[in-house]
């Protein structure tokens, strides 16, 4: 199984970035535990940060036939990216949202996420945790 783990703009920035909200763990540590749990579970695993919409849109469309699963934080994309939506339905890969923080209980202008529309499960408010989680449900979701 291969998993392309995607994060938004300013992901790269844990650590430094609202630490109190996002916690005080860098972007290294979230790809070591990325790396770990795909490990123990022998998936393949690419991880994929970036700060532009396009570029992000750019590695949906070649995951297609590459790819069994897509996780992907979106980050500021999540709340107004029609694009990235319109990729994932495009390239049909079963993909799970996921958030560090709790944007359920945030501002109004994250309230909404189109990324919703088309993932199979969204976790969040648990902090990089979450993207444990996120990998465990799609393997289990795959081998289905
Ligand atoms: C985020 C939440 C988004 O609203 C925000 O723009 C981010 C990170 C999260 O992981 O909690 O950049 O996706």
């Amino acid at each position: 199984m291969k998993l392309l783990i995607i994060n938004g703009p300013n992901i790269n920035l844990l650590g430094l970035r609202e630490p109190a909200i996002y916690g005080s763990q860098n972007y290294s540590a979230l790809c070591t535990l990325v790396k770990k749990t795909c490990a123990e579970l022998d998936i393949e695993c690419e991880l994929f940060q970036s700060n532009h919409e396009g570029a992000i849109v750019d590695k949906i469309q070649d995951a297609y036939g590459v790819f069994d699963g897509i996780v992907i934080n979106p980050a500021a994309y999540t709340h107004t990216s029609i694009a990235i939506l319109d990729a994932l339905k495009a390239v049909s890969i079963p993909t799970v949202e996921i958030h560090i923080s709790d944007v359920s209980k945030r501002e109004d202008f994250r309230q909404i996420s189109y990324v919703s529309k088309v993932a199979v499960k969204t976790f969040m408010g648990l902090g990089i945790e979450g993207y444990k989680h996120a990998i465990e449900y799609l393997n289990e979701f795959l081998n289905k």
